[in-house]
């Protein structure tokens, strides 16, 4: 692709199911990260909308997506807050599910270099179930890629996985919060794995680089590591050193756009949601990763994750400012 990967912006169209988590993000603002047993000053608490799966929902529906949301929300004023959130970022919220009880919330801290840390509390997100996701058949086959992340009981993401997959729906998922111990049918059913550099590395039992150099791997070898654990095609995330995708045989590395980081909160979220949104739209995995990678640095650019996601102008105009 000579071109730069935003004029794929104008070019983003299909129809995405996303099905998992909604959260409220409790976020403080602090100097520097609280270490174990210490009590450190914030700035004023704010209520953001997140879940990772929310967040990748509102980042490719702002791409100009037509995106599905599944999952469920309490009886709290959360569940109205997280749902109008969505709808404005133009999500279809009609059929996720009312439960009692709390919605998925979060607390974070985020320090002055836009590092943070997060707690989740999976809330009404835990009453996702294989029943629920059975219900939403007839929705749910009606597009052509899935999201799907493990915020969500396993098994109702497995079984999602499974019916998406035996209907010929390309499933991408991401494994975060992390776990070594994907099931093997979960593994079998997803197309397109997405995972950062650390958790690959636990993940295939492959040595971290000594010298930090991850671009300096042999990726060749770790391409058949990861055929060998399940995945044909993978994205992984690298900071600041942009993304290594693997399609195949193939691998190629996906350049970071370049920006002063405010806030990384919900960047995985907003790559995801613009790889969903690059797949559902005929692109390539590695021109969805090129243009994943502004999407996402843009989010890093002001606070929050779906509070910081924006649209294709916004986009454009911020990138071509910056140049
Ligand atoms: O990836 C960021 C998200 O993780 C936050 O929005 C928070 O809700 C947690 O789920």
């Amino acid at each position: 692709m000579s071109a730069s990967p935003l004029s794929l912006l104008s070019d983003i169209s299909g129809s995405i199911s996303i099905v998992g988590s909604m959260n409220a993000d409790y976020t403080v603002t602090t100097e520097r990260l609280p270490k174990p047993g210490e009590t450190i000053n914030g700035g004023p608490l704010r209520i953001l909308p997140g879940g990772k799966s929310g967040n990748q929902a509102a980042a490719a529906a702002r791409l100009g997506a037509h995106v599905n949301i599944f999952g469920a929300v309490g009886s709290d004023d959360n569940a109205d807050f997280l749902l109008a959130q969505l709808a404005d970022a133009g999500v279809d919220t009609s059929h996720v599910r009312h439960v009692e009880g709390a919605s998925g919330t979060t607390v974070i801290t985020v320090d002055d270099n836009g590092e943070n840390t997060i707690v989740y509390s999976a809330g009404s997100n835990a009453k996702v179930d294989s029943e629920y996701v059975e219900q939403q058949k007839d929705v749910l086959l009606n597009s052509s890629v899935l999201g799907l992340c493990l915020e969500s009981p396993i098994d109702a993401v497995t079984a999602t996985a499974r019916m998406c997959h035996d209907a010929g729906i390309k499933v991408l998922l991401n494994d975060s919060p992390f776990t070594d111990k994907l099931p093997e049918e979960l593994i079998e059913y997803s197309d397109i794995l997405l995972i950062n550099e650390h958790e690959m590395a636990q993940l295939l039992n492959i040595a971290e680089p000594s010298n930090g150099d991850w671009l300096g791997m042999d990726w060749g070898y770790i391409a058949r590591a990861m055929h060998e654990f399940g995945f044909k095609e993978a994205l992984v995330t690298l900071g600041g050193e942009g993304a290594m995708a693997i399609d195949g045989d193939q691998t190629y590395h996906i350049n970071a756009a370049k920006i002063d980081a405010v806030d990384t909160t919900g960047c995985g979220d907003a790559f995801m949601g613009t790889l969903l949104a690059g797949l559902a739209s005929k692109f390539t995995l590695s021109d969805s990763a090129s243009l994943a990678s502004y999407v996402a640095a843009y989010a890093a650019t002001n606070y929050g994750a779906q509070a910081s996601y924006g649209s294709s102008e916004q986009i454009k105009a911020f990138f071509a400012d910056a140049n």
